[in-house]
This record gives C-alpha cells, structure tokens and sequence, in this order.
C-alpha cells in the first residue's frame, strides 16, 4: 500500500485548481441511471470512489467513456437498459453511497436487489430514511441476507415526505427516485447541500422537475421519462476547504481557483476569526497568512451552511498549532475523532470526550509515522505534517486517493515538500 511522505516547514504559494465535487460527481452518475440517454458529466475528478461506482454501473448496464475535454475529464454514462437491477455486496461495500443506484433502479426497472452498505468507520450509519422514504413512495422494501429486495412493478408514486433529521443520502436518494414518480413529491427537512443543487439541476437538465434544492422544501413533479444531458460537476467545497486549510497551517499565499468561496463561508468565517487572512474572487479565493500564531476558535459542526463535518479533522489539524484551546463539537457522526491519536502522535495536545474534542494549542508539532483511518482523517494529517518540524510518514493513504484528487501534486507545486511512496503490496501494519 502507498504512503505519503511529507517534511514539515516549507511556506506554501501558487495556485491550485480545485477538481469538480466527489459528492456530487457520484450521485450524479447514478443519475446515468434512469434514462436510456447518454449523460455527459464534465469537470468530474478521477478518484477511487468515482472508480467504484463506475464499475458498478457497468454491471447494471451502463457503458461509460471517459476522455478530456475543455471543461476537464468527462465521462459519459450510457445506460441503454438495465440489464442487472442487482448490486451485490462485494461493489457496495467499497463505496457506501453506491446504495443510492437503489432509488433509479427501482423508478427504472420497478425492482432491484442492493446490498446494504454495512458500517463504517466514523459511524454506524444507518439507511433507514432512505428505505422509509421508498416506501412512502410505494416502494415494497424486505430485507434478507444483507440485502434489500425492492418491488414497485406499477412505478412509484409522489409522495410527502418529512425526514426527523437531515441527511444528505436519503434526500439524494428520494430525489433520485421520486423523479420518475407519478404525481408530485415534497420533501420536508430536506439537506441543503449545494450537492443537492447540483442534482437537481442535472436532473432538470434530463427533463425533471425538482424545485426548491437549496432549501429545506424539495418539490418534484415527477415526469414519464427522462432524457440525455451535458453537465458539468459543481467544485469540490470540501477540496477546497482542505487546500484553504493546509495554506493556513503552512503559510505563505496560496489562490485556490475553479471553485466558490459561497460553498465555504462557515469556513471561511472561522478562518477569519483565527487570524488567517482570505480575500475572496469570482473564481475562488487567497488565502494568506504570515507567520503569526493563530487564535484558538470553536467550532460545531451541523447540517450546510454549518461547518461541515468533511472539514472537522482539517480545522483541528490547523487548531493543533493555535494559541489557546479550541473547544470541536462534532454533531453528525458518533465516531468522527479518529484523527485525534493520530495527529496525537505528531505532539498535539487533544482530549477527546464523547462527541467534543479539546484542541490545546502546542508551539511545535514534529515528524512521526501516523496512520489514515479514514478520507478526511488521512488529509488533517497531511495537513498537520505540512507545519511539523521534520518528516511524517503517512500510511493507509488509499483512504485519501478515494476523494482527493493528485494530492501530493497540487500541494508540491506551491512548494510543499511532499512525495509518495509507492507500496510493495505487503501489509504495512
Ligand atoms: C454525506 O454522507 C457525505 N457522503 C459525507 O461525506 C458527509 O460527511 C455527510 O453527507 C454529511 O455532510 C457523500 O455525499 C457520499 P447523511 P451521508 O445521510 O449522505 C444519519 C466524505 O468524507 N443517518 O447526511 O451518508 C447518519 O448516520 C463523506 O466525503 C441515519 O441515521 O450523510 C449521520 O449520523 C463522509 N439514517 C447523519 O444521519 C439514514 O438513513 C447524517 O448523514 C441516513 C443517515
């Protein structure tokens, strides 16, 4: 398995080019689903989890190409028909929001078999929104083995649908296969995510109607069939929160370009409130910082426009240097400190109590070997080694190359000095 190798202390300039949303580019190919048209994603980022799913819909039926274009790497997903409406375990299990091909192949087919996607390591999370929201639709749903038997042989039918909490999955998911219903759909509590802005507006682009995405009132008037489309994939807020991140803690000036600062104003906010200095353009945002020693800030992370929980462990890498102690309140997932041992090793100063963490801020962090244990966890890491006085080694970095897109490429042409190590394939641990 590859590791990353990073030695700490090199100021960061230039620009970076953020790469279109994973979130969005993956709810959107199983958009590809639902129409006998090819659907033309542009700006897609090449990852892992864009891989998985691909290779997924493929066994659905789908034929996919990807080559380059003027808005970055396309890939078009042609589903003629569906000629398997089974996802089996072994390609779920690899990526859980592979799941949602749940919602299209039944609106398609009036039947599929999807493997549930079992748990995960920041979180037991369930699927029960999503399963009781296919059932409001009509969907009769049993499960067995591990997997979930789905039968609508009349099509799906609108529906409202108030969800008890917010969850970004099972709107997704609703939407994806509420599209294709008759009558209208209204979803209440909806998740406000701009990924959810983004599939919608593909999907209108196909010929659906979906209004309110953005707020929490999603209405769909569903329609008898959809069409081909040309799309191009929202940036990556989290992506760039990470680059805006790892700036700060390196310091030095760095343009991130391609993307929205919109999508990062919480962020960007606590940013400001620590002492980083970020002046925002059209096309995304400076990010500068001297050398001065941060301010410790809280933070709590909560449904968008709250801070996001994809940035949490990036924000306590940066806090891990700050003056003061930060309090980090993580209310979205039950198990989203694993990084906090890890960054730990490399002599920040964190205690973690049920769902807080607090962040002392220590003068210097130093090199050591640390671990990913998960996507976001693997890049607070990077993070963190990027102001750490000698070198960290990173392994596990799989977890990263699922949702970050030529990492170590994009930080070592601002100046980092980062380098991967290409794996022998035995176990490293
Ligand atoms: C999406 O996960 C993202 N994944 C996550 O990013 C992100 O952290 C999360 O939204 C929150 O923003 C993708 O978009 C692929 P949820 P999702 O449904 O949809 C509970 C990353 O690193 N819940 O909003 O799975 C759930 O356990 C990933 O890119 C239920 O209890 O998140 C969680 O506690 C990690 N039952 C909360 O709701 C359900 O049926 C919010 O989850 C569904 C969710």
């Amino acid at each position: 398995m590859d590791r990353i190798a990073i030695i700490g202390g090199a100021r960061l300039e230039g620009e970076i080019v953020i790469s279109g949303a994973k979130n969005s580019a993956i709810k959107l190919m199983a958009a590809s689903l639902l129409t006998d048209q090819p659907l033309r994603l542009t700006n897609m980022p090449r990852l892992a989890d864009t891989r998985f799913l691909g290779q997924l819909l493929r066994r659905l039926g789908t034929d996919i190409i990807e080559q380059d274009g003027d808005d970055g790497a396309e890939t078009i997903l042609h589903t003629r028909e569906i000629v398997s409406a089974f996802a089996p375990y072994d390609l779920v299990r690899q990526m859980r929001a592979s799941f949602n091909v749940l919602g299209p192949l039944i609106a398609r087919t009036g039947h599929a078999k999807v493997s549930l996607p079992g748990g995960c390591t920041i979180g037991a999370r369930p699927v029960d929104l999503h399963l009781e929201a296919l059932r409001a639709l009509g969907a009769s749903i049993d499960l067995h083995e591990g997997y979930v038997y789905a039968q609508a042989p009349r099509g799906l039918i609108g529906a409202e649908i108030e969800f008890p909490f917010v969850s970004v999955g099972a709107t997704e998911h609703v939407m994806l296969a509420a599209v294709l219903a008759k009558g209208e759909t209204v979803l209440k509590n909806a998740a406000r995510e701009p990924e959810l802005g983004d599939l919608a507006e593909c999907l209108n682009k196909m010929g659906a109607q979906v209004s309110g995405a953005g707020t929490s009132t999603i209405r769909i008037q569903g329609v008898d069939h959809l069409h081909g489309a040309t799309h191009s994939v929202i940036p990556d807020r989290i992506e760039t929160g990470t680059f805006a991140l790892a700036a700060a803690m390196a310091g030095g000036e760095v343009r991130l370009t391609k993307t929205r600062s919109d999508f990062v104003e919480t962020l960007l906010d606590k940013m400001v409130e620590a002492g980083v200095e970020v002046i925002r353009h059209n096309d995304g945002m400076t990010i500068k910082r001297n050398g001065a020693r941060l301010k410790a800030v809280e933070i709590e992370t909560d449904p968008y426009p709250g801070f996001a929980t994809d940035l949490q462990a990036q924000f306590m890498a940066l806090m891990t240097l700050a003056d003061g102690e930060s309090v980090i309140k993580e209310t979205i997932f039950e198990n989203r400190f694993m990084h906090a041992p890890e960054l730990a090793r490399l002599g920040a100063d964190i205690l973690v109590s049920g769902g807080e963490a607090r962040v002392r801020g220590v003068e210097t962090l130093e090199g050591a070997q640390v671990m990913a244990t998960d996507l976001r966890a693997s890049v607070s890491l990077v993070i963190a080694a990027l102001a750490a006085r000698g070198e960290t080694v990173v392994s596990r970095v799989y977890h990263l190359d699922r949702g970050f897109e030529r990492l170590e490429e994009k930080l070592g042409a601002c100046g980092a000095n980062v380098r991967r190590i290409a794996g022998t394939g035995e176990p490293e641990d």
